[in-house]
């Protein structure tokens, strides 16, 4: 174990605010810093979700097509006809950003541990590790009666109510997705929707990614893919960070306004046999702008088993087994261990 302690214990945002250059625990590899990106003009697959449901069979054809084409060679795409409302979104925006603006002792009540519920930073599990550029604040928002309301802050005083409604909003689409990825690999339409099982939770992290004097040393999330069945994030509107690795090529992710940012988390990738792409990702920083994201992850009750659909394994046909079956907490148990080294956990669930 390292022991830069302070550094650790301490928001980000502070470090940022005298425009110091970062300490050398942020400070990454030389290998995995930002790199320029590929210049490909907005590539990013938009698929409009309403479409995807559409009584106009042509034009439902046509949006399932894409979204097959997207999960297959990007594992991600943005979403537009997703039924929120624009100013919830800007609601949800602006709470966050009162949130991280907040005087750092007022935030320091909801203080956290490392992938625990509350508010807090990356921290250093292992000799050599850079922490990310990010202050977080991580809460259970489903199922409703396991949420820890002592975590949800109460400052700004719309916070609870407006994480709420969001989090409605949310749920539907999360079952829209998984019923069209249901429906995309010829399964039954719940399929997705019942292999979570009744205890399946979904986290929103916020992410809050100072200014950074030296973009160009750090990351605002260090390289993953997510341990999630699917996550739904909310970029921020005017500014960029979010960046995918396509064909061994970061790629700028310019999102739409208002549009989400879905996409398939190693769950997803392993119960779809590889047909869905867990995409690797990270976020960059930048000197000028400061930037918030929303992240929200599903995840299957821990009990369950995660494991290809028994009808997208055919050897005859060329189609083999890809991945074991193992529990979903035994997979999150390595998950957070690989994650701070920068390893994908996927690898351990390949045959
Ligand atoms: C994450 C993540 C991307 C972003 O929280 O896992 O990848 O744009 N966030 O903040
Ligand atoms: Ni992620």
């Amino acid at each position: 174990m390292a022991s830069y302690g302070v550094v650790g214990n301490m928001f980000v945002q502070e470090l940022a605010r005298d425009g110091q250059d970062p300490p050398l625990p942020y400070i990454a590899k030389e290998d995995d810093r930002p790199t320029n990106v590929s210049s490909l003009a907005s590539p990013i697959p938009v698929v409009d979700l309403e479409l995807l449901f559409s009584s106009d069979g042509d034009s439902q054809t046509s949006e399932m097509d894409k979204l097959r084409s997207a999960l297959h060679s990007w594992g991600l795409f943005q979403a537009i006809g997703h039924g929120i409302p624009s100013s919830l979104i800007d609601d949800v925006g602006k709470i966050a950003r009162e949130f991280f603006h907040l005087p750092t002792e007022e935030r320091k009540k909801y203080s956290k541990a490392v992938w625990t519920e509350g508010n807090g930073t990356d921290e250093i599990v292992l000799e050599g590790q850079a922490i990310d550029w990010n202050d977080q604040l991580y809460l259970l928002v489903l199922p409703e009666d396991e949420r820890d309301l002592s975590c949800w802050p109460e400052n700004p005083s719309s916070l609870r109510e407006i994480l709420n409604e969001y989090t409605k909003k949310i749920k539907v689409v999360i079952e829209v997705t998984l019923k069209a990825m249901a429906k995309l690999l010829d399964l039954e339409e719940d399929y997705f929707i019942k292999q979570i099982g009744d205890k399946a939770t979904t986290f929103a992290r916020f992410n809050y990614y100072p200014r950074c004097s030296r973009p160009d040393l750090v990351l605002g999330i260090k390289s993953h893919s997510d341990g999630s069945r699917i996550t739904i994030l909310l970029p921020d509107k005017l500014v960029d960070g979010l960046e995918v690795l396509k064909d061994g090529q970061w790629v700028n992710v310019h999102a739409i306004p208002y549009a989400l940012i879905i996409n398939a988390g190693d769950q997803m990738e392993i119960m779809s046999n590889g047909i869905f792409k867990s995409p690797v990702h990270r976020v960059v920083t930048n000197s000028e702008k400061e930037r918030i994201s929303l992240a929200m992850f599903l995840i299957a009750d821990g009990e369950k088993e995660i494991e290809p659909a028994d009808q997208l394994i055919n050897e005859d046909k060329g189609q083999p087994r890809l991945y074991k079956k193992l529990k979903v907490k035994e997979y999150l148990e390595v998950f957070y261990q690989n994650f701070m080294q920068g390893k994908r956990s996927i690898d351990l669930a390949k045959v």
